[in-house]
Protein backbone atom coordinates (compact mmCIF):
# COMPACT_ATOMS: atom_id res chain seq x y z
CA UNK A 1 0.00 0.00 0.00
CA UNK A 2 1.36 3.39 -0.90
CA UNK A 3 -0.31 6.68 0.77
CA UNK A 4 0.30 9.93 -0.01
CA UNK A 5 -0.90 12.67 2.48
CA UNK A 6 -1.06 16.48 2.01
CA UNK A 7 0.49 17.25 -0.59
CA UNK A 8 1.23 20.82 -0.91
CA UNK A 9 3.69 22.48 -3.67
CA UNK A 10 3.48 26.58 -4.59
CA UNK A 11 5.66 28.39 -6.93
CA UNK A 12 5.98 31.84 -5.63
CA UNK A 13 2.31 32.90 -4.52
CA UNK A 14 0.98 30.39 -6.61
CA UNK A 15 -0.51 27.34 -5.21
CA UNK A 16 -0.35 24.76 -7.26
CA UNK A 17 -1.33 21.90 -5.26
CA UNK A 18 -3.66 21.62 -2.61
CA UNK A 19 -3.59 19.32 0.40
CA UNK A 20 -3.71 16.18 -2.35
CA UNK A 21 -3.70 12.96 -0.58
CA UNK A 22 -4.09 9.55 -2.25
CA UNK A 23 -3.61 5.63 -1.08
CA UNK A 24 -2.94 3.10 -4.00
CA UNK A 25 -3.56 -0.25 -3.11
CA UNK A 26 -0.70 -2.68 -4.53
CA UNK A 27 -1.23 -3.69 -7.89
CA UNK A 28 -3.69 -0.94 -8.34
CA UNK A 29 -3.44 1.19 -11.76
CA UNK A 30 -4.88 5.02 -11.42
CA UNK A 31 -4.89 7.19 -13.52
CA UNK A 32 -5.45 10.99 -13.37
CA UNK A 33 -7.32 13.65 -15.64
CA UNK A 34 -7.76 17.19 -16.19
CA UNK A 35 -7.28 20.30 -17.70
CA UNK A 36 -3.88 21.33 -18.26
CA UNK A 37 -2.65 23.72 -15.95
CA UNK A 38 -4.21 21.47 -12.75
CA UNK A 39 -1.17 20.21 -11.37
CA UNK A 40 -0.96 16.79 -12.60
CA UNK A 41 2.68 16.74 -13.56
CA UNK A 42 3.44 18.50 -10.77
CA UNK A 43 1.87 15.92 -8.75
CA UNK A 44 3.96 12.99 -10.11
CA UNK A 45 6.81 15.52 -10.04
CA UNK A 46 6.83 15.78 -6.54
CA UNK A 47 6.36 11.74 -5.60
CA UNK A 48 9.57 11.50 -7.56
CA UNK A 49 11.51 13.91 -5.73
CA UNK A 50 12.02 15.96 -9.15
CA UNK A 51 9.88 18.51 -7.35
CA UNK A 52 10.53 19.50 -3.82
CA UNK A 53 7.41 20.01 -2.27
CA UNK A 54 6.27 22.42 0.61
CA UNK A 55 4.32 19.98 2.22
CA UNK A 56 2.97 16.67 2.68
CA UNK A 57 4.43 12.52 3.17
CA UNK A 58 4.52 9.26 1.14
CA UNK A 59 4.44 5.89 3.06
CA UNK A 60 5.76 3.13 0.58
CA UNK A 61 5.94 -0.36 2.06
CA UNK A 62 5.74 1.40 5.99
CA UNK A 63 8.13 3.50 5.35
CA UNK A 64 7.38 7.33 5.16
CA UNK A 65 8.83 9.79 4.01
CA UNK A 66 8.05 13.54 4.90
CA UNK A 67 8.74 15.70 1.55
CA UNK A 68 10.16 18.74 2.99
CA UNK A 69 12.55 17.53 5.63
CA UNK A 70 13.61 14.30 3.00
CA UNK A 71 17.82 13.80 3.74
CA UNK A 72 19.78 12.06 1.40
CA UNK A 73 18.82 8.71 2.33
CA UNK A 74 14.91 9.81 1.77
CA UNK A 75 15.57 10.98 -1.24
CA UNK A 76 17.71 7.83 -2.71
CA UNK A 77 14.45 6.25 -1.42
CA UNK A 78 12.01 7.67 -2.94
CA UNK A 79 14.39 7.45 -6.46
CA UNK A 80 14.52 4.09 -5.90
CA UNK A 81 10.88 2.66 -5.57
CA UNK A 82 9.30 5.22 -7.92
CA UNK A 83 10.21 5.72 -11.65
CA UNK A 84 9.27 8.16 -14.07
CA UNK A 85 8.03 7.52 -17.67
CA UNK A 86 8.03 11.30 -19.53
CA UNK A 87 5.87 12.94 -22.12
CA UNK A 88 9.14 13.66 -23.67
CA UNK A 89 10.70 10.89 -23.30
CA UNK A 90 13.77 12.10 -21.56
CA UNK A 91 16.52 9.56 -22.88
CA UNK A 92 20.12 10.16 -22.46
CA UNK A 93 20.70 11.05 -26.79
CA UNK A 94 24.29 10.30 -26.58
CA UNK A 95 23.51 6.87 -25.04
CA UNK A 96 21.84 3.76 -26.71
CA UNK A 97 18.88 2.00 -26.41
CA UNK A 98 20.81 -0.35 -24.42
CA UNK A 99 22.49 2.08 -22.18
CA UNK A 100 20.10 4.19 -21.47
CA UNK A 101 18.12 1.07 -19.77
CA UNK A 102 21.55 0.25 -17.88
CA UNK A 103 22.03 4.13 -16.67
CA UNK A 104 19.71 3.47 -13.84
CA UNK A 105 20.62 0.30 -12.53
CA UNK A 106 24.05 0.86 -12.44
CA UNK A 107 23.82 4.47 -10.86
CA UNK A 108 21.00 4.26 -8.77
CA UNK A 109 20.59 0.17 -8.26
CA UNK A 110 24.56 -0.29 -7.98
CA UNK A 111 24.25 -3.24 -10.10
CA UNK A 112 27.10 -4.04 -12.09
CA UNK A 113 27.50 -3.54 -16.09
CA UNK A 114 27.20 -7.35 -16.77
CA UNK A 115 24.08 -7.55 -15.07
CA UNK A 116 22.82 -4.96 -16.15
CA UNK A 117 23.29 -5.15 -19.75
CA UNK A 118 21.76 -8.68 -19.63
CA UNK A 119 18.89 -6.91 -18.17
CA UNK A 120 18.22 -4.09 -20.59
CA UNK A 121 18.46 -6.86 -23.46
CA UNK A 122 15.88 -8.59 -21.51
CA UNK A 123 13.08 -5.56 -21.70
CA UNK A 124 14.49 -4.64 -24.98
CA UNK A 125 12.84 -7.69 -25.67
CA UNK A 126 9.92 -6.88 -23.37
CA UNK A 127 9.27 -4.05 -25.55
CA UNK A 128 9.99 -5.21 -28.85
CA UNK A 129 12.91 -3.46 -29.60
CA UNK A 130 16.10 -5.98 -29.03
CA UNK A 131 16.87 -5.00 -32.74
CA UNK A 132 17.37 -2.28 -31.79
CA UNK A 133 19.28 -2.12 -28.86
CA UNK A 134 22.61 -0.19 -30.04
CA UNK A 135 20.53 2.44 -31.51
CA UNK A 136 20.89 6.18 -30.37
CA UNK A 137 17.34 7.76 -29.54
CA UNK A 138 17.60 10.10 -32.77
CA UNK A 139 18.14 6.72 -34.53
CA UNK A 140 14.55 5.60 -33.31
CA UNK A 141 10.69 6.89 -33.98
CA UNK A 142 9.12 8.24 -31.12
CA UNK A 143 6.86 5.36 -30.11
CA UNK A 144 10.25 3.53 -30.13
CA UNK A 145 12.05 6.51 -27.89
CA UNK A 146 9.11 6.47 -25.68
CA UNK A 147 8.77 2.45 -25.46
CA UNK A 148 12.48 2.52 -24.63
CA UNK A 149 11.57 5.18 -22.15
CA UNK A 150 9.01 2.46 -20.25
CA UNK A 151 11.56 -0.01 -20.20
CA UNK A 152 13.67 2.18 -18.39
CA UNK A 153 11.58 2.83 -15.97
CA UNK A 154 10.28 -0.92 -15.56
CA UNK A 155 14.02 -2.25 -15.11
CA UNK A 156 14.17 -0.13 -11.71
CA UNK A 157 11.19 -2.30 -10.55
CA UNK A 158 9.48 0.51 -9.03
CA UNK A 159 6.92 0.10 -5.81
CA UNK A 160 4.84 2.75 -7.79
CA UNK A 161 5.62 3.33 -11.52
CA UNK A 162 4.57 6.88 -12.83
CA UNK A 163 4.00 8.05 -16.41
CA UNK A 164 3.06 11.53 -16.91
CA UNK A 165 1.22 11.66 -20.49
CA UNK A 166 3.20 9.02 -22.30
CA UNK A 167 1.70 9.23 -25.20
CA UNK A 168 1.11 13.03 -25.64
CA UNK A 169 4.38 14.05 -27.76
CA UNK A 170 3.63 11.03 -30.31
CA UNK A 171 2.34 11.31 -34.08
CA UNK A 172 -1.40 9.69 -33.77
CA UNK A 173 0.02 7.16 -35.84
CA UNK A 174 2.26 5.68 -32.67
CA UNK A 175 0.64 6.41 -30.09
CA UNK A 176 -1.26 2.87 -30.61
CA UNK A 177 1.67 1.01 -30.35
CA UNK A 178 2.52 2.76 -27.12
CA UNK A 179 -0.76 2.58 -25.08
CA UNK A 180 -0.50 -1.23 -26.02
CA UNK A 181 2.40 -1.69 -24.44
CA UNK A 182 1.06 0.31 -21.23
CA UNK A 183 -1.91 -2.30 -21.29
CA UNK A 184 -0.06 -5.15 -21.00
CA UNK A 185 2.52 -3.97 -18.53
CA UNK A 186 -0.21 -2.62 -16.40
CA UNK A 187 -2.19 -6.22 -16.29
CA UNK A 188 0.99 -7.70 -14.69
CA UNK A 189 0.37 -6.67 -11.08
CA UNK A 190 2.13 -3.43 -11.00
CA UNK A 191 0.97 -0.01 -9.23
CA UNK A 192 1.04 2.64 -11.69
CA UNK A 193 -0.47 6.21 -12.24
CA UNK A 194 -0.70 7.02 -15.14
CA UNK A 195 -1.79 11.05 -16.17
CA UNK A 196 -3.62 10.55 -19.38
CA UNK A 197 -5.71 12.58 -22.18
CA UNK A 198 -6.60 9.39 -23.60
CA UNK A 199 -9.86 8.69 -22.08
CA UNK A 200 -10.95 5.34 -23.30
CA UNK A 201 -7.69 4.39 -22.97
CA UNK A 202 -8.08 5.71 -19.39
CA UNK A 203 -11.48 3.84 -18.46
CA UNK A 204 -10.40 0.33 -20.10
CA UNK A 205 -7.20 0.04 -18.12
CA UNK A 206 -7.91 2.06 -14.92
CA UNK A 207 -8.79 0.72 -12.08
CA UNK A 208 -9.82 4.16 -10.57
CA UNK A 209 -9.32 7.26 -12.07
CA UNK A 210 -8.79 10.74 -10.16
CA UNK A 211 -10.07 14.34 -11.98
CA UNK A 212 -7.79 16.97 -10.85
CA UNK A 213 -9.03 20.44 -10.90
CA UNK A 214 -6.96 23.73 -9.50
CA UNK A 215 -4.70 22.12 -7.71
CA UNK A 216 -7.05 19.62 -5.74
CA UNK A 217 -8.86 16.32 -6.44
CA UNK A 218 -11.75 16.88 -7.63
CA UNK A 219 -13.69 13.89 -8.26
CA UNK A 220 -12.10 10.65 -7.60
CA UNK A 221 -14.10 6.74 -9.28
CA UNK A 222 -13.68 3.87 -10.86
CA UNK A 223 -14.63 4.10 -14.37
CA UNK A 224 -17.98 3.50 -14.65
CA UNK A 225 -18.51 6.45 -11.51
CA UNK A 226 -16.44 8.61 -13.81
CA UNK A 227 -18.72 8.32 -17.04
CA UNK A 228 -22.17 8.32 -14.53
CA UNK A 229 -21.03 10.97 -11.79
CA UNK A 230 -23.09 14.39 -11.49
CA UNK A 231 -20.35 16.26 -11.03
CA UNK A 232 -19.98 19.75 -13.25
CA UNK A 233 -16.84 20.13 -13.54
CA UNK A 234 -15.85 16.21 -14.46
CA UNK A 235 -19.29 16.41 -16.52
CA UNK A 236 -17.79 19.46 -18.97
CA UNK A 237 -14.33 18.01 -18.86
CA UNK A 238 -15.80 14.98 -20.02
CA UNK A 239 -18.52 16.85 -22.34
CA UNK A 240 -16.48 16.52 -26.06
CA UNK A 241 -15.52 12.72 -25.49
CA UNK A 242 -18.92 11.65 -24.19
CA UNK A 243 -20.17 13.77 -27.76
CA UNK A 244 -18.17 11.16 -29.82
CA UNK A 245 -19.16 8.10 -28.01
N1 LIG B 1 8.64 25.08 -12.46
C1 LIG B 1 7.54 25.85 -12.41
N2 LIG B 1 7.61 27.15 -12.09
C2 LIG B 1 6.50 27.91 -12.01
N3 LIG B 1 5.27 27.47 -12.23
C3 LIG B 1 5.12 26.19 -12.57
C4 LIG B 1 6.23 25.31 -12.67
N4 LIG B 1 5.78 24.06 -13.03
C5 LIG B 1 4.44 24.18 -13.12
N5 LIG B 1 4.04 25.44 -12.86
C6 LIG B 1 2.65 25.91 -12.85
O1 LIG B 1 1.91 25.05 -12.02
C7 LIG B 1 0.62 24.83 -12.55
C8 LIG B 1 0.38 23.35 -12.74
O2 LIG B 1 1.26 22.86 -13.73
P1 LIG B 1 1.35 21.33 -14.12
O3 LIG B 1 1.57 20.54 -12.90
O4 LIG B 1 2.35 21.24 -15.20
O5 LIG B 1 -0.12 21.06 -14.67
P2 LIG B 1 -0.65 19.91 -15.65
O6 LIG B 1 0.38 18.84 -15.72
O7 LIG B 1 -1.93 19.48 -15.04
O8 LIG B 1 -0.87 20.58 -16.98
C9 LIG B 1 0.54 25.63 -13.85
O9 LIG B 1 -0.08 26.85 -13.58
C10 LIG B 1 1.98 25.83 -14.21
O10 LIG B 1 2.15 27.00 -14.94
MG1 LIG C 1 1.39 18.03 -17.33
Amino acid sequence: MIKIRNIQKSFGDIEVLKNIGLDVEEGEVVSIIGSSGSGKSTFLRCINYLEKADGGSIEIDNSRVGFNRADKKEISFLRNNTAMVFQSFALFNNKTAEENIMEGLRSVKKINKELAKEKAIELLEKVNLKDRSSHYPSQLSGGQQQRVGIARAIAMEPKLLLLDEPTSALDPELVGEVLNLIREIAAENRTMLIVTHEIEFALKISDRIIFMKDGKIEYSGTPTEIMFSKNESLNKFLKTFKERL
